[in-house]
């Protein structure tokens, strides 16, 4: 008997040690029952920006349920939703200028795949393949799942996964074939859309590209009218230094995911955001053309409401300036592993540093994994690698000290787990 009836997320229950429990988090800490504090170095699994539980955030949640709850999304609105999509359109790319509503990273996805055929389809001129990129990840669905690496994630579900047309990740050097690869497969204009991590694919391994490769890749979607899906989930809300990726590349895409930070990581809202011209293929007196999406919680005034909040500590606190403040000490935290032995790749963009811990065994179940975790949470850090993958991914408010010492842990891991080639 576990003592427990929860079954975890990415959990292997058979080898887990005792599941720790949190009772209050606090700005880049969980604090555990027994009143020790966890420095959670990778924001709850990238969601939280600016800190647990910031009071605006917290106090809008208040508010707003105090007044309203669910309510049903088709055929009635509300301020918050009102409020928010204005907001996101002001903040997004140009040119992005609906918004659509969910509630998770998996179904904006899932939302902009459907948004791209139902353009297709509805324009008169059906394309229905999607290309993605190597290493990808994009949610756990069955459509999100088909449109992410193939790997131990999906294996068992294959069968069901539908087929997609895949280009090399523009590793560095190699960024040309990647290009070539996606011009040479959109020239016979089959493909609906192009779906990316913009210049950081997290999942994957936290395998960073330059912004160039994505402003290449848009303008050669756009000479063959295929649409490019920015999924922003992971690298919105200032992950990779600005507010969007994209916008280091200088694009706008046809549909861009936002998830995680779009509510500081407090509670779960997803927005999918369209071009005119995606919204136009639907907008129409005949019923078909209808986008056929929903999902029971669409756009719930609390959350709506806290990402509101959210949008205002962006516009009222000086948000850019901790972000360019954390991104240079990124930085330099990873310079200083450039001649360590036991590491290689060590790479940051913006806010995200990561580094491969040079081992005997490497991918996502690498048995230093769960070995590197524990070692971490022996000394007060959350630190999750992606098999021999370490990465720091803090929210905005750890402090210089706070993000040495999880650079000394790394340093001692290094010399306690790593092989020396
Ligand atoms: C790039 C990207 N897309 C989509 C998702 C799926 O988000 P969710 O777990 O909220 O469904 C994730 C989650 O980590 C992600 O990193």
């Amino acid at each position: 008997m576990l003592g427990s009836h929860v079954w975890h997320p990415f959990t292997q229950h058979a080898l887990e040690p005792a599941t720790p429990e949190i009772v209050l988090t606090e700005g880049a800490y969980l604090h555990k029952a027994d009143g020790a504090r966890i420095l959670d170095a990778i924001s709850s699994w990238w969601v939280v920006t600016h800190g647990h539980r910031h009071p605006r955030i917290t106090k809008a949640i208040e508010t707003t349920a105090s007044s309203l709850d669910q309510i049903i999304f088709a055929g009635f609105t509300h301020q918050p939703a009102e409020r928010l999509a204005e907001a996101l359109v002001g903040l997004a790319p140009t040119g992005l200028d609906w918004v659509f509503y969910s509630d998770s990273g998996s179904t904006a996805v899932e939302v902009a795949l459907k948004m791209a055929l139902g353009y297709f389809r509805n324009i008169g001129a059906p394309r229905s393949r999607i290309v993605v990129m190597e290493h990808s990840y994009h949610g756990d669905t069955i459509g999100t799942m088909s449109v992410g690496a193939r790997s131990v994630f999906n294996a068992a579900y294959e069968p069901l996964l539908f087929e997609v047309d895949t280009i090399p990740f523009p590793a560095a050097g190699r960024e040309q074939e990647t290009l070539d690869r996606f011009e040479a497969g959109s020239r016979d204009q089959r493909a609906a859309a192009l779906i990316v991590e913009p210049l950081v694919l997290g999942a994957g391994g936290m395998l960073m590209y330059p912004a160039w490769v994505l402003s290449e890749l848009k303008r050669i979607a756009d000479a063959s009218g295929t649409l490019l899906i920015a999924d922003e989930v992971m690298t919105g809300w200032g992950r990779t230094g600005t507010m969007f990726a994209c916008e280091q590349a200088n694009i706008s895409p046809d549909v861009l995911c936002t998830s995680k930070g779009l509510t500081g990581g407090v509670i779960p809202l997803a927005a999918t955001l369209a071009t005119d011209a995606i919204f136009q293929a639907h907008y129409s007196t005949d019923r078909q053309k209808t986008f056929f999406h929903s999902s029971s919680y669409t756009a719930n005034p609390i959350a709506c409401a806290a990402a509101l909040a959210n949008v205002e500590i962006w516009r009222d606190e000086p948000v850019a300036e901790r972000i360019a403040a954390l991104s240079a000490r990124q930085a330099a935290g990873v310079r200083r592993f450039g001649d360590n032995p036991y590491f290689a790749d060590s790479r940051a963009t913006g806010t995200i540093a990561a580094l491969d811990l040079r081992t005997g065994s490497a991918g996502y179940l690498a048995e230093i994994g769960p070995r590197l975790r524990t070692f971490f949470l022996d000394r007060g850090l959350l630190v999750r690698p992606l098999g021999n993958v370490l990465y720091l991914l803090p929210p905005y408010c750890v402090t210089g000290n706070e993000l040495d010492g999880l650079y000394n842990a790394i340093e001692e891991a290094g010399e306690r787990f790593g092989s020396n080639p």
